[in-house]
């Protein structure tokens, strides 16, 4: 049955900003998201501490938070790589961050560097450390559904990953469909095989085959309580072949209002959000609602 109310997990400024070709300033960013949360958004990944030399566009992190300490109540996540990113997002006063695994060794090596085992062991040591010094932490698992490389992503691989992040006490684990490749039958398969988890899952759709609602709509039917989307639908992986933007959070808004769902937040006020950054970056918003309610 369709819940009641969800919570939606607003990307923008981190995986929507990633892999723009425009950089924008620190003072845009920060606008970006206290515009974010002034329509209602209760939880927005704001940037990630990554390396400067993978992603250039979010080499201002610190900054970035350090313009956003005011905001009381909102949840601002930031996604960390490794030990040394959490270390600059404590030392930058975060109080939650983001991990990243793969379900498949080859995105691990393209997007963190390294085999896949190495990479949960490094992110095992990062959930830790975070929750030793009183982080929430959430985990992200990418190419949950397809790889840019390997194809089809067999479900058997993708579970023991979810459970291992779940173990080690990540709050909430966000199923990664990185290149947009998923269906709904795909999603059920999923969440079918991790019935009993789906009240600490999230899903994470990219727009790439244009699926990312029909795979909520899925989604909501098993459980999934948190809903990944991005402003504007901005976003992709600069390491992932093939990933376009991110389900944009005014299409996500769309379906749930006409579903019922509550989500305590403004459609009209993150799409004016949207057409503002949009004039920041230099290129129309690809969200169909943005669009629509822009007037066509
Ligand atoms: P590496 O090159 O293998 O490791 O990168 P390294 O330890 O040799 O570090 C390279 C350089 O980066 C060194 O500097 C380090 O000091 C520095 P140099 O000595 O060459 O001047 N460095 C750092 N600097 C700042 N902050 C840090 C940090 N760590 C190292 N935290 C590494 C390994 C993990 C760092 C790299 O692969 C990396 O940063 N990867 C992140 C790439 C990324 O951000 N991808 C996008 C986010 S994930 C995503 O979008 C998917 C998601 O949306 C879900 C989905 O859609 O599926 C979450
Ligand atoms: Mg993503």
């Amino acid at each position: 049955a369709t819940p009641p109310e969800v919570r939606v997990y607003e990307v923008g400024p981190r995986d929507g900003l990633q892999a723009e070709r425009a950089v924008l300033t620190p003072e845009v960013k920060i606008a970006f998201v206290r515009r974010l949360h002034a329509a209602g958004l209760p939880t927005i990944e704001a940037t990630s501490f990554v390396s400067p030399r993978w992603v250039p566009q979010l080499a201002d992190a610190e900054q970035v938070l350090a313009g956003l300490g005011d905001l009381d109540g909102l949840r601002l996540p930031v996604l960390v790589p490794n030990v040394r990113g959490l270390e600059r997002a404590l030392a930058a006063g975060a109080r939650e961050v983001a991990v990243v695994v793969s379900a498949t060794d080859s995105f691990a090596r393209a997007n963190l560097g390294t085999d896949r085992e190495t990479a949960l062991g490094r992110a095992a040591d990062v959930v830790r450390g975070a929750r030793a010094a009183g982080l929430a932490v959430r985990g992200y698992v990418s190419m949950c559904f397809g790889d840019p490389d390997e194809g089809r992503v067999p479900v058997a691989e993708v579970v023991p990953v979810v459970h291992r992040l779940l173990e080690l006490g990540c709050a909430t684990v966000s199923l990664g469909d990185t290149i947009g490749v998923a269906t709904p039958a795909h999603v059920r398969a999923l969440l079918t095989a991790l019935a009993g988890t789906t009240d600490r899952l999230a899903l994470h759709g990219h727009d790439t085959y244009g699926q990312a609602l029909a795979n909520v709509a899925e989604a909501l039917e098993h459980g999934v309580v948190e809903l990944d989307a991005s402003a504007g639908g901005l976003g992709g992986c600069p390491y992932a072949r093939s990933a376009t933007g991110n389900l944009a959070t005014e299409d996500l808004l769309w379906m749930l209002g006409g579903l019922g769902v509550r989500t305590g937040v403004d459609l009209g006020a993150v799409a004016s959000t949207s057409l503002w950054m949009a004039r920041h970056l230099g290129r129309p918003s690809p969200s169909r609602v943005v669009t629509a309610l822009a007037g066509g």
